[in-house]
């Protein structure tokens, strides 16, 4: 029998510990599978891409887009214009796209154009916000997928709402959980908290990068506003993105941080997958305006403050630790310091949020 040649598609940070779940478990089966990755480039510095392949295992990509940042338009145009030419040179029989960035939607198109099979993983997550260039991206890829791998049950009402075919959709669990869990324990060996500083439990962790956050200097001043003072309560640890860290000094506003990890807002460079699942298990709660730091902390059921006005993951606000808390310093201050108090909330872990999605997924494609 002829081998299903698959392309996983990984673009930006958040995707490569999706498609390491799937690539370790397509390896299980080297006589069905010929397995190749595909980095688009989006992310390119080390500290964005290269040390999440080493820390999660992953073999260097076997094409390399080289696209990087532009504009929106520009830089999917860009993949798509060479992702189109490796997809006719190299033929694969299925394309895999995960999550939500520009890389995902630009390769959705390109396979879907040349009549390649689709498959979307992390499929029918809605904010209702098109605010947002990652929920533009969702819906696109999501109506030209012919599998729609979903890791939670708002996910499947939101695909059916919209008219997808069920047969189509497949409820599979969450492969960012599923390398969570394979590493968690490996993480906690490290001494990344203690190498800054840290003491366990007693101190928060930040991340911040959406532009509704970061692109308008007074947006970004009131959450720094509110920051600051929860950093006069418990040391907040802030791995910086460079999008961040570039309007930051455009605005300014380097006196919000300062040079020890004892009080305040500390800066530090973006941290590999190992040292920052590190700080998340040790943090007394997370401060952040990602999508999958949301899941991670309720997983390891961590109390998570979301800054952002709205969330395509409910689940975990209804099930997990997570509280969405917009911009407002007033509120950012409130629930922080209940955390602190020792009220923060308590969360269950989702169903098929377990470990085991990577394995239900490449059961689908065995059967394809
Ligand atoms: C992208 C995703 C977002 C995801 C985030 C995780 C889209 C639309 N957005 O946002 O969903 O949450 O990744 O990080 O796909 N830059 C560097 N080095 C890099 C990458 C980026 O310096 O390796 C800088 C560049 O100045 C670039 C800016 O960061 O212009 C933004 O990068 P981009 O890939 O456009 O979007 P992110 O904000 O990273």
């Amino acid at each position: 029998m002829k081998k299903k040649k698959i392309f996983l598609v990984a673009g930006a940070r958040p995707n490569f510990m999706k498609i390491a779940a799937l690539w370790k478990e397509l390896k299980k089966f080297p006589s069905q599978f010929a397995t190749y990755i595909i980095h688009t480039g989006q992310h390119y510095d080390y500290e964005m891409s290269h040390i999440f392949f080493k820390n999660l295992g992953l073999p260097r990509p076997h094409f390399h887009l080289g696209v990087g940042s532009a504009s929106h338009s520009r830089q999917t145009a860009k993949i798509m214009v060479r992702f189109e030419k490796v997809v006719c040179q190299q033929t694969p029989d299925i394309v895999v796209v995960v999550g939500d960035v520009n890389s995902t939607l630009a390769c959705s198109i390109v396979a879907t154009k040349l009549k390649v099979p689709l498959a979307h993983v992390e499929a029918g997550l809605r904010s209702f916000d098109r605010q947002m260039p990652e929920e533009i991206n969702r819906v696109v890829s999501d109506a030209l997928s012919d599998y729609l791998f979903t890791t939670c049950e708002d996910a499947n009402q939101n695909l059916r709402r919209e008219g997808i075919p069920r047969e189509k959709v497949f409820f599979v669990g969450n492969v960012m959980i599923d390398t969570l869990l394979s590493l968690k324990r490996e993480a906690q060996r490290r001494n990344t908290w203690k190498s800054f500083g840290l003491k366990k439990k007693r101190y928060a962790l930040l991340t911040l990068h959406r532009p509704e956050n970061v692109d308008k200097k007074e947006v970004l001043t009131n959450i720094l506003d509110g920051l600051e003072e929860v950093g006069n309560h418990i040391p907040i640890i802030f791995p910086i993105h460079p999008r961040a860290a570039k309007q930051v000094k455009k605005f300014r506003l380097g006196k919000y941080f300062g040079s020890k990890s004892n009080s305040g807002i500390f800066r530090i460079k973006p941290l590999g997958y190992m040292d920052f699942l590190n700080l998340m298990c040790n943090s007394k709660f997370v401060l952040t305006d990602s999508g999958g730091i949301q899941e991670e902390t309720t997983v390891l059921n961590i109390p998570c403050l979301t800054l952002r006005k709205n969330t395509e993951r409910p689940v975990t606000v209804k099930q997990g630790t997570n509280i969405v808390v917009g911009a407002d310093p007033r509120r950012i201050v409130r629930e922080a310091t209940r955390i602190i108090n020792g009220k923060g909330k308590k969360g269950r872990i989702p169903r098929f949020w377990e470990g085991k999605a990577a394995q239900r997924i490449v059961k689908v494609l065995l059967n394809t």
